[in-house]
C-alpha cells in the first residue's frame, strides 16, 4: 500500500517526510489553511515538497468552471510534472476531468461520497478517486463498504483508490485488507500508524540486554 500524507503543516510534514514511508503529499483548501499557507505561497511549498523527495504532490483547483479548472490544472502542472491536480467531482470537474485525460493531464477526482461516483470518475478517465472515509461515516453511511465497492466498480480500469479523510490507524488497516493501494492520512493517523507501544517495550527490553552484556 502507497501512503501519502495530508497536511501543508511543513512542522508536520518535515519529520514524517524523512522517514522516507511516504510517497508523497496531498492537499486541498481547507489544508492550506490549517497549515498558514495562502494561495500565493502553493509554488513555494510544492518546490519545498519536492526538493525533499516527494515523489508527488497533489494540489487542488480552487476554480468551478470548466475552462477555469483546466486552464488552472495547466497552470499547476507547469510547476512540475510530479504534481496531479485535484478537482471535486462536480459536473463541471468531472468534465474538466475528462479534457485533462485527454490532454494527458492525470487528475485526481476529490470528494467522492458514494460509489456511484466511482463510476463516472472513471468514465471521465481520472488516474485517481479520493473518497472521504470519515466524512462518509460521519454522515451515517457506510463508508468502508462504499470503498469496497468502488474498488469493485474501478478493478480493470485505470482509475484508482486513493482513500482520504481517515480518522484512525485502524481505518489503514481494514482498507489495505479490502484491497485498496493506495490512502492519505493527517499527520495524527500517520504518527499513530508508526506506533506501537509494545514494540517500544520491546526495544527497552533489548537495551536493558545489552546494558547487561557488556
Ligand atoms: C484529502 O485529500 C481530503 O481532502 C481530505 O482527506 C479530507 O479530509 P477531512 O475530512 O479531514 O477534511
Amino acid at each position: 500500500m502507497r501512503l501519502y500524507l495530508d497536511s501543508a503543516d511543513r512542522d508536520d510534514l518535515a519529520p514524517l517526510l524523512d522517514t522516507g514511508l511516504f510517497t508523497g503529499v496531498t492537499t486541498n483548501p481547507l489544508i492550506l489553511q490549517r497549515g498558514g499557507v495562502r494561495l500565493a505561497q502553493v509554488p513555494e511549498l510544492v518546490r519545498w515538497l519536492l526538493d525533499r523527495g516527494t515523489a508527488e504532490v497533489f494540489v487542488q483547483t480552487t476554480g468551478s468552471e470548466v475552462d477555469d479548472l483546466v486552464a488552472e490544472a495547466h497552470e499547476l502542472r507547469r510547476l512540475s510534472d510530479r504534481l496531479v491536480v485535484k478537482i471535486p467531482a462536480t459536473v463541471a470537474g468531472l468534465s474538466a476531468t475528462r479534457r485533462l485525460a485527454d490532454q494527458d493531464v492525470p487528475v485526481l477526482v476529490t470528494a467522492v461520497y458514494h460509489a456511484q461516483q466511482a463510476i463516472t470518475a472513471a468514465a471521465a478517465g481520472a488516474r485517481w478517486i479520493a473518497p472521504y472515509l470519515g466524512r462518509m461515516t460521519e454522515q451515517g453511511r457506510d463508508g468502508h463498504g462504499q470503498i469496497a465497492q468502488m474498488q469493485q466498480i474501478l478493478a480493470g480500469t485505470g482509475t484508482e483508490v486513493l482513500a482520504a479523510s481517515l480518522r484512525a490507524a485502524d481505518d489503514v488497516r481494514r482498507l489495505a485488507l479490502a484491497g485498496v493501494a493506495a490512502v492519505t492520512v493527517g499527520a495524527p493517523v500517520a504518527r499513530a500508524l508508526l506506533a506501537e507501544p509494545l514494540t517500544d517495550a520491546a526495544v527497552a527490553d533489548f537495551d536493558r540486554a545489552v546494558a547487561a552484556l557488556v
